[in-house]
């Protein structure tokens, strides 16, 4: 079982879209998860269930609610009890949130001194989520189980994040969010030797399961419906530029020394999905799987389908990290016709074409996006004006739904061509390990090829 956390203490990025998107993402893909509400303003709850589900869990005396597990300690009458589980879907479990958990705050304050000096009581306290979480899972067999919490680094998070594996971080691309990551890392830093500390220090009991505190990050999500819609494209491309040095600095112990590609931590790039989202949050569903019933008709049916291969294939990114096996769908894998200029990256970074003369005095090109990184290059060309309309075709072809085709190499390793219209290949991509991997190429690709201005090193 996986424990991964949405973690970011900036208010409103998008921490419980996401975790609610992706908790009915992978129980759709047969992995049986748990999404946990830790957020005492219980916003995961109400887009899970309806208010007269809300209203029986809630005027009940909060027994079936997160809050109705950890109050035994707040008595100080006895350890948790089991927590309430509210069934979803197949495959897809609530432990639903309470607005009077942050009554808890104090005590796990209080609490977390007293661990180091080995006290039983203070480590129940502090691993009181961990203990129920761990009930929970054991009896929905859920393999994976997805935390939402608040937006502060409060004790209530800290015990969250101690309970978690790994943390996912949703992001905005501006100022303030990429000042908040700066914190945010060391945090995490802080609150895992923290926990070691402790960990060394609890009484070995039989009854008192303790979560290892790993809390690893495994890369953050951009999430574009939180960055002013009239700011200009290059005050949003000077964030997106820092994002990636940001993270390693702050979030990877110790700071990477080699320069990895953005992609390897950034697991999605989000849009603003717009209406689609009030229309599930009415709904009750994820957006990606709306129908005509719930609202979605015209143009909204092409965005729910865009909507559904983002998810999976950001699933799919997370499943990696956290290797889970996870299988893509036959209608994202298949590119073919179904890849749409939808799913591109409406504003990424514009990239570069070289010009360049092979050994033998042939010419090739290549296409590099912003940090350098080749994701297209070309066949050798006897002439050079044929290597500069083989650059053209590639700019025009680039926009075309059906010009990029997946293959798999006798190695088991994918890579991506990109064809014209004749169907005569124009540029082949760099192995990829995955297919979720060669999407993210020929995301690439297709959202920079057009704008990309050409540097000639032949003359
Ligand atoms: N991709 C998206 N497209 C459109 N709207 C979105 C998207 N993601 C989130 N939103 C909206 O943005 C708002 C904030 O999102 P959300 O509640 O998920 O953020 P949060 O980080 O959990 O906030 P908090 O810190 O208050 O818990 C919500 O109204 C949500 O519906
Ligand atoms: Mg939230």
């Amino acid at each position: 079982m996986k424990i991964l956390a949405f973690f970011n203490n900036k208010g409103g990025v998008g921490k419980t879209s996401l975790a609610y998107h992706l908790a009915w993402m992978f129980s759709e893909k047969n992995i049986p998860t748990l999404a946990v509400d830790l957020d005492p303003q219980a916003n995961l709850t109400t887009m899970f269930l309806d208010e007269q589900k809300l209203e029986e869990i809630w005027l009940d005396g909060g027994e079936r609610t997160i809050y109705g597990s950890v109050a035994p300690l707040m008595s100080r009458v006895g350890d948790i009890a089991p927590p309430h589980i509210e069934p979803i879907a197949h495959n897809l479990w609530l432990i639903p949130g309470d607005l009077t958990l942050s009554r808890f705050e104090d005590l796990l304050s209080e609490n977390w001194p007293k661990c180091l000096d080995s006290q039983e009581a203070a480590f129940r306290v502090t691993t009181a989520f961990f203990r129920a979480i761990s009930i929970a899972a054991k009896q929905t067999k859920a393999e994976l189980v997805l935390i939402d919490v608040g937006p502060n680094l409060g004790a209530i998070n800290r015990s969250a994040l101690i309970a978690s594996d790994h943390v996912l971080l949703p992001l905005a691309p501006d100022l303030f969010s990429l000042q908040g990551l700066r914190n945010l890392g060391p945090t995490l830093k802080e609150w895992r030797k923290g926990w070691r500390k402790r960990y060394d220090e609890a009484p070995q009991r039989k009854d008192l399961e303790l979560p290892n505190g790993s809390m690893t990050p495994i890369g953050y999500v951009v999430m574009q419906h939180s960055t002013r819609e009239n700011r200009p494209v290059k005050a949003y491309q000077r964030w997106m530029e820092k994002i990636p040095e940001i993270y390693e600095d702050n979030f990877l112990d110790p700071p990477s020394s080699s320069q990895s590609t953005p992609d390897e931590y950034r697991l999605a790039l989000l849009k603003n999905y717009r209406s689609l989202m009030p229309m599930a949050m009415e709904n009750h569903k994820p957006m990606f799987s709306l129908k005509s019933s719930d609202g979605a008709i015209g143009s909204h049916i092409e965005a729910v389908k865009s909507c559904y291969r983002d998810f999976e294939l950001l699933a799919s990114r997370v499943s990696e990290k956290l290797k889970i096996p996870f299988t893509l769908s036959k209608r994202t894998l298949n590119v073919r016709g179904s890849y749409s200029k939808s799913t591109i990256i409406p504003t990424s970074l514009p990239g570069a074409f070289s010009l360049k003369k092979s050994t033998d005095g042939q010419y090739y090109f290549t296409l590099s996006r912003g940090n350098g990184e080749t994701i297209l290059s070309s066949e050798l060309y006897k002439h050079k004006e044929s290597a500069i309309a083989g650059i053209e075709s590639v700019r025009k072809n680039s926009l075309r739904a059906d010009a990029f085709e997946i293959k798999k190499a006798s190695n088991g390793m994918f890579y991506f061509t990109l064809k014209a219209m004749n169907g005569q290949i124009i540029g082949q991509s760099q192995m990829y390990s995955s297919e979720s991997h060669c999407m993210i190429g020929i995301q690439a690709v297709a959202a920079s090829a057009f704008n990309s201005n050409l540097k000639d090193s032949t003359s």
